[in-house]
């Protein structure tokens, strides 16, 4: 992990003065740290059967979709408001940086299957906890949820609910 953990440039005072933002763009761009990524973000999942991963826009696409194909599982983008045809399902949340909405097309995931969330940040949590809210209204089962980068110091952890557990590869 240090080696992907030296891959992660800190940004000081971005978007706003006084955040520290990290930024995983050169994680990204090194072919031999993300296969790593992937392969330690998928690790807790194997032989967990799940069947699709859910990405959240957009950065949580990128990991998402990688992982999805290790996973040997679906891909199901939960996109931010207005990019999906009709008929989606949608929560509100707040964000660090203001309020947003999630949106997933409604008939992506079935009642009891198996999915897990990804994303890059969890920050103050509020993202994560609204697409868990958004699979719970779908009767999805959840198996749980992998970040790269947990900003432990927001405590975005305790808006996570229930056992399903929560994996961070970076803790900051
Ligand atoms: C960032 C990040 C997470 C979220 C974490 O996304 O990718 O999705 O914020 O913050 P939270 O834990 O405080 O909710 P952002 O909305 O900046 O979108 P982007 O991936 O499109 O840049
Ligand atoms: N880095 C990247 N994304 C984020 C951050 C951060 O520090 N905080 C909230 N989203």
């Amino acid at each position: 992990m240090q080696h992907l953990e030296a891959l992660v440039r800190a940004v000081p005072g971005f978007p706003r003065p006084g955040v520290v933002f990290r930024d995983v763009t050169p994680l990204l761009a090194d072919a031999g740290a993300f296969a790593r990524c992937i392969d330690a973000l998928a690790e807790p999942w194997l032989g967990e059967g799940v069947r699709a991963v859910c990405g959240i826009e957009s950065r949580g696409f990128i990991f998402g979709a990688a992982l999805a194909q290790k996973l040997n599982a679906g891909f199901v983008p939960l996109r931010k408001p207005g990019k999906l045809p009709p008929p989606v399902v949608g929560v509100d949340y707040a964000l660090e940086y203001g309020h947003d909405r999630l949106e997933v097309r409604a008939d992506a995931l079935q009642p009891g299957e198996r999915a897990l969330l990804v994303d890059d940040v969890l920050a103050t949590g509020g993202t994560l906890a609204a697409a868990q809210a958004l699979l719970d209204r779908l009767g999805v089962a959840l198996v749980g949820a992998g970040v790269v980068i947990e900003l432990a110091d927001l405590q975005g952890r305790a808006r996570w609910h229930g056992a399903a557990p929560l994996h961070a590869l970076l803790r900051y």
